[in-house]
């Protein structure tokens, strides 16, 4: 069961800012790095602070400054930094056998078992990959290969990988490839804050985007469309939530199509939102997943599972790679797993998502600039808008309230107008409200100086 004490921490030194951040020695290194290290993500841009230390649920830079850590990584280290059990099982291996191409391993095969022991029923196939985007990459072979048609339906806004495929799936705007590969389609995914086909009552309408979908794939497309892929829940979108009714309907949708159904969960798996997938909150099984981030919690350990009856397509692709699976990526991976369970992190991800929850839809109620806010586990965002009528999105204030929490000592993700949260869900309960009541002064301050 978790237990708070193993990773509590005293809340007069965490989190503690003596240096308004970036300070002197972040910007000495960040300055020698960033002119020869090119092409930084936006998140670095914003806030260039140097890291040097973290543990557990905290953050440590090279001026002193002491963070909460509310964004681990970005969606990678789930269950906190340096995890003892990860740590020990890769610095094992990492003294014993580094690589062995795709060789079986004692690690490995134990790592497979449990991870189909802990997915849901059906699975049966499995390879490991370093990246998420690989996985993902060959997510879509798979899926050709199963069944032999080439085409695939994928959503706006939704994230699979920056690699040429994996960012057909997306949005192609910022990713300067030449254009969308053959075969490559998009369709807009139901989000209950910003609906495009409402009932009269003004509620989503699930039914008008499956009947669009229908209508998309006839008139659209050559009608060979191998797979569906999606995340369960939009990351990098913005932690847009699909209605409840949704992924069963796209189950049957699929189902009926004779379409495969992938459910990228890169982001979402592995006890982020509470379960080890993100699709059993609805009690559906995708047909092909792919598993990143919190699967290693910071070792590059991915994976594409595929259910039973598509185990052979796997054989099909050429799906080896020279350092998927290898044997500290295994044991990282095991670890994790074994984490999870012995240390009841299920649960305690779901109960940190209840007072989340509750404390978050306080803030639409309390502040004129959150239109709205969204919550499973321990991912979580909020919309900041300029009028909760028209929904403008609010990009400055989204920004000023980063930076502002950012500077009282919260460790986060900046996205426009919309701030995205995903905290180690070994987090104690006493950090997690901590964390939100920076994030609350920050809004409230944010609001009061833009004269709402
Ligand atoms: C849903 C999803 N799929 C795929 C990827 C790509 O993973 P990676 O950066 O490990 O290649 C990401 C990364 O953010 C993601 O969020």
């Amino acid at each position: 069961m978790y237990d708070p004490a193993a990773y509590s921490i005293d809340l007069n030194q965490w989190p503690n800012v003596k240096v308004t951040p970036p300070g002197p020695e972040s910007e000495r290194l960040h300055g020698r790095a960033s002119a020869i290290m090119k092409g930084l993500s936006g998140q670095v841009r914003l806030f260039p602070v140097v890291f040097s230390e973290g543990r557990g649920c905290t953050l440590t830079d090279v001026d002193g400054n002491r963070y909460i850590d509310f964004s681990s990584g970005i969606y990678v280290t789930t269950l906190g930094h340096c995890h003892p059990k990860v740590s020990e099982a890769v610095a094992k291996w990492a003294g014993r056998l580094m690589n062995a191409h795709d060789f079986t391993t004692p690690v490995k095969v134990e790592l497979l078992e449990k991870l189909l022991e802990v997915l849901p029923k059906g699975y049966g196939g499995v390879q490991l990959y370093d990246s998420g985007t690989t996985a993902v990459e060959a997510a879509l072979r798979t899926c050709r290969a199963a069944t032999g048609k080439h085409e695939f339906i994928s959503c706006f806004m939704d994230f699979h990988g920056k690699s040429g495929h994996a960012v057909s799936l997306a949005r192609m705007n910022s990713f300067y490839g030449p254009t969308r590969a053959p075969g490559f389609y998009m369709v807009p995914r139901p989000d209950t804050y910003r609906p495009w086909w409402t009932r009269t009552d003004g509620s989503l309408d699930t039914e008008k985007y499956l009947e669009f979908y229908d209508e998309f794939i006839k008139e659209g497309t050559t009608g060979q469309i191998a797979a569906f892929v999606l995340e369960p829940i939009q990351g990098w979108g913005g932690t847009i939530m699909p209605p409840d009714d949704f992924f069963g309907k796209l189950r049957k949708f699929c189902d009926e199509r004779k379409i495969l159904l992938v459910a990228d969960e890169v982001l979402t798996s592995m006890g982020r939102t509470g379960k080890y997938l993100c699709m059993e909150h609805w009690d559906v099984v995708p047909d092909v997943v792919t598993l990143g981030k919190g699967f290693g919690n910071g070792f590059p350990v991915t994976a594409m599972v595929v259910k039973e009856q598509y185990a052979d397509a796997v054989d099909k692709i050429s799906a080896s790679t020279s350092y998927g699976g290898n044997p500290m990526a295994c044991a990282a991976a095991l670890a994790c797993i074994e984490v999870i369970e012995e240390e009841g992190l299920l649960a305690h991800a779901t109960e940190l998502g209840q007072y989340f929850t509750k404390r978050m839809t306080d803030w639409v109620k309390k502040y004129a600039i959150v239109g709205d806010t969204r919550c499973k586990g321990c991912l979580m965002g909020v919309e900041l808008v300029k009028d909760k009528n028209t929904k403008e999105p609010f990009d400055e204030a989204g920004k000023m309230v980063y930076q502002k929490a950012f500077t009282k000592g919260l460790a986060w993700i900046p996205a426009g107008h919309i701030l995205r949260m995903s905290p180690p869900i070994i987090m104690p309960m006493d950090v997690a409200a901590k964390a939100m009541d920076i994030i609350e002064e920050a809004i409230a301050e944010t609001q009061k100086e833009l004269g709402y």
